[in-house]
């Protein structure tokens, strides 16, 4: 089988050196269609997200993607947010799950954070800005909340999950947020089977630093789904660990929560397990559920010992030597 793989910016190339490796020990078959995006291509084709770019991820259905530089506060759309709005990927999936010894503060974190991935304030609509004054447009539809938050409960009933909370700012946003709620109540009501509660997003990131072990499975909106899985990516030992997908309309697209890490880039620091995990769920979606155990298994026997890790997560080793030490415990679980 065929993945279509950017790279991506900074320390994009050096982890998913290591992912591609992982991946292609646990699934010898598959292979990986390198395609461009971002800076490098820019340089080399004028664009930012060429035609074949395009092509190659709709041909393949899944594609593994490595961050991407956006200049901030001006200068080009970003191309993440193009990729989801050309592909309509409207659920954005960002699992957080406590590995041994990768956090001091918690070790029971199991969440999963559904984000809508298209709409809200990531629309991209209404962008004014005169130096003085400056507007945007956050736009939220009765259909783009119906189809993310039945995404949320549809995996809590397949998946064993217990509850499902509902995150929103209605009390203030009213017409936005207020619809979020509104549609994401008349969906929960279609599954009985599965709790849920409704949280305001700032009460939300205070219960999540109190006490992770009450959620389950959190639905919200764009922007504040962006900030609070940040927030869960913390719980659990920071970016390094915290992978996603990016789903909708039969393309399904992996890549970590982290950016490009400029600070570290090119210098073998990186934690490469948040993409790993990513291709961990491509290995899920795609029914390879005996090569995600073993993998599942490998990082937890890396995690438990601690002598592999890299910097971010308490250990010495590099992005490389951690995918080396990776590789040799899932050919030992084989
Ligand atoms: N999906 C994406 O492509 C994506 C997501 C977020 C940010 N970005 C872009 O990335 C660039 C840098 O953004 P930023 O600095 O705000 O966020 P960042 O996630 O790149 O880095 C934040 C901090 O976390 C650390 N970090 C991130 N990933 C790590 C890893 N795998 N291992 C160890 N440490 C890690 C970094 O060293 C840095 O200190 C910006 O251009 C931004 O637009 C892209």
């Amino acid at each position: 089988m065929k993945i279509a793989l950017i790279k991506g910016d900074g320390i994009g190339p050096e982890i998913s050196d290591v992912a591609t490796k992982v991946l292609q020990t646990l699934v010898p078959e598959m292979e990986f269609e390198e395609v461009e995006a971002g800076e490098k291509s820019l340089a080399k084709h004028g664009v930012f997200l060429p035609e074949q770019t395009l092509n190659k991820i709709k041909e393949c259905g899944f594609g593994i993607k490595g961050p991407l530089n956006t200049p901030i506060g001006g200068g080009f759309k970003s191309i993440n947010v193009t990729l989801r709005q050309h592909f309509d990927l409207y659920s954005n999936i960002r699992p957080v799950k406590s590995y041994p010894n990768s956090s001091t503060r918690f070790n029971d974190v199991n969440i999963v954070l559904f984000r809508e991935n298209v709409e809200g304030m990531y629309s991209g609509e209404g962008q004014i800005s005169d130096g003085e004054r400056a507007e945007s447009k956050s736009v939220v539809t009765r259909k783009g909340s119906e189809r993310i938050v039945r995404s949320a409960f549809e995996y809590a009933l397949k998946n064993g999950r217990q509850k499902v909370t509902i995150v929103h700012k209605a009390n203030i946003l009213k017409s936005t947020s207020g619809l979020f709620l509104k549609t994401a109540q008349e969906v929960a009501k279609e599954y009985p089977q599965i709790r849920h509660e409704t949280m305001i997003v700032d009460a939300c990131a205070m219960n999540l630093v109190r006490n992770p072990a009450n959620f389950d499975v959190i639905v919200t909106t764009n922007l504040f789904g962006d900030i609070l899985s940040d927030l869960c990516a913390g719980l659990i030992g920071g970016l390094g660990l915290a992978p996603g997908a990016n789903e909708g309309n039969g393309i399904f697209i992996v890549e970590a929560v982290h950016g490009t890490a400029p600070d570290i880039a090119g210098q073998n620091k990186a934690n490469p397990t948040a993409l790993i995990l990513s291709c961990k769920m491509l290995l899920d979606r795609i029914g390879k559920s005996k090569e995600s155990e073993i993998l599942e298994k490998a990082l937890v026997k890396l995690y438990t010992e601690k002598t592999e890790l890299t910097k971010d997560v308490g250990g010495t080793n590099g992005t490389k030597e951690f995918g080396e030490a990776l590789i040799r415990e899932i050919k030992a679980l084989q």
